[in-house]
């Protein structure tokens, strides 16, 4: 039995959120429509026609957020910025007063010793964008993105350090332009992929903007990241698995990171005619926007198997909360979702697998030698409010042994610099309303009515303070 080695000294114990599940406030100060505004006004788009308008009210109640995180002793917060909150019309001239509530929060957590790692984009695109040119389907996205960000780059570079620039490309976009699940609900693949191309051109220049503008500053991705496993050794699982790497992991990690895209997957493709039109100067754009970082959101592994010709394809993904309703999913001829019967899952069909954290948190090192944020790391469930407490001791399971998992990549050599617990209250999830949960703060509300907005301390919150409090050494 090997020693574990420590987690290193400055680790960034922290947790996560995005605007549009905590903020509420959708139309305060200014703020412009995002997309989720509209999207979720649409009847059978979320669970119970749930909706941001109010979500948590940390808008309002961020000064007690940010004190809760104080008194749990985390050294980071990892939020997003709300780009209709900056621009309402998309582009222009900023609204002075979204600047400063991110001002407030920003200064709200430094002078408490946590360290903001801002994201840049998450989700909530402005409508008026959409609306004008088709979002990220029309290359206008990249200058006006670019813009939004040196915005924030000149107003809050002095102060963070860390940022992150497109939270889940691959899965906000598989489901904005695959799976019809998020806004603007479309299903066609040479869509996906020429929107997926247009973002990342957004992300590489922006990185080379941040260069300028923030140069002590570390920026990258985060990415939906789940490792594939082969189904069996059999070689046509083999290369199913092989395939679904490339096409789902490697797609969007080697493009950022190398500035290219993997071959086989590309030949693929031109061949279907769905590949993306790269024009001259492209690959420059993207070869210049390495990052420092990857950011690391981790649920779960996937494990595949072959899948014929006409055989399974992209299936929407299980937002009921009852186990074992969740289809195989997939691509024709390419590869599609089993069962792995040595995991456990969640109620959401989530598999539950530790050890597939330290196994992808090594693929990762080792293909780019970045170092590695954990930006999004938790459980959703069904929790219980019992005479004023919540007993979730399967939350404090499943992120002990995930945290357990760091400890053994860590030792393994991989360069970790932070854990992102998802979340840090609990917030809105986009599709599931407030039936799922992650918090390790409850708040006292449903999707139709926002009741008290209390916030009451879960039994992990405790749990992880005294993680933060002896750096880990018990994990
Ligand atoms: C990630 C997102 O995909 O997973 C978060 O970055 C999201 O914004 C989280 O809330 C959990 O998803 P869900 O569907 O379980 O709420």
């Amino acid at each position: 039995h090997r020693q574990l080695k420590d987690f290193p000294d400055g680790f960034l114990w922290g947790a996560a959120s995005a605007a549009y599940q905590v903020e509420g406030a959708w139309n305060a100060d200014g703020k412009g429509e995002s997309v989720w505004d509209v999207f979720t006004r649409e009847p059978g788009r979320t669970f119970k026609g749930s909706n941001g308008e109010v979500a948590v009210d940390h808008y309002h109640r961020y000064a007690e957020d940010v004190a809760l995180m104080a008194e749990m002793g985390m050294k980071a917060y990892r939020f997003s910025v709300s780009w209709p909150r900056i621009f309402p019309d998309g582009r222009g001239t900023p609204n002075e007063a979204g600047l400063a509530f991110y001002d407030r929060l920003i200064d709200a957590l430094l002078a408490n010793g946590i360290e903001p790692v801002l994201t840049l984009y998450h989700w909530d695109l402005p409508q008026a964008l959409q609306a004008e040119y088709g979002g990220w389907e029309d290359r206008r996205i990249i200058a006006d993105f670019a813009h939004y960000c040196v915005t924030l780059f000149q107003r809050f570079g002095g102060k963070v350090k860390y940022w992150v620039s497109l939270n889940e490309q691959n899965y906000n976009l598989t489901n904005a332009y695959q799976l019809g699940t998020h806004p603007p609900a479309v299903q066609d693949r040479k869509r996906f992929f020429c929107a997926n191309h247009h973002a990342f051109l957004a992300n590489a220049t922006m990185i080379a903007a941040f260069r300028q503008h923030v140069p002590q500053g570390q920026i990258g991705p985060s990415f939906a990241y789940s490792p594939a496993y082969p189904a069996s050794s059999a070689p046509a699982d083999m290369l199913a698995f092989e395939n679904a790497e490339e096409f789902t992991n490697y797609w969007w990690l080697d493009t950022y990171c190398f500035g290219r895209y993997p071959q086989a997957a590309l030949a693929h493709l031109q061949a279907a005619g769905e590949a993306p039109d790269i024009l001259p100067g492209d690959e420059a754009i993207l070869r210049n926007g390495r990052p420092d970082f990857i950011g690391v959101n981790y649920y779960q592994t996937l494990t595949f198997t072959e899948n014929s010709l006409d055989g399974v394809t992209m299936q929407r993904i299980n937002t009921t909360g009852q186990k074992g309703t969740t289809p195989a999913s997939g691509v024709p001829g390419l590869y599609k979702t089993a069962p792995n019967p040595n995991l456990t899952t969640t109620n959401w069909d989530w598999s539950i697998d530790p050890t597939g954290l330290r196994i992808g948190l090594r693929r990762l090192a080792s293909r780019y030698a970045l170092p590695l944020m954990i930006t999004e790391n938790g459980l959703g469930e069904f929790d219980q409010l019992e005479h004023g407490k919540v007993h979730d001791s399967y939350r404090i399971d499943y992120l002990r042994s995930h945290l357990h998992a760091c400890r053994e990549a860590i030792t393994d050599g991989v360069d970790l610099i932070g854990y992102c617990a998802w979340s840090f209250t609990d917030i809105l999830s986009w599709l599931n309303g407030y039936q799922k949960r992650y918090g390790f703060v409850y708040i006292d509300r449903d999707e139709t009515d926002a009741k008290t907005l209390q916030r009451i301390p879960k039994d992990s919150f405790y749990w992880y303070q005294g993680v933060i409090a002896n750096n880990g050494a018990d994990v």
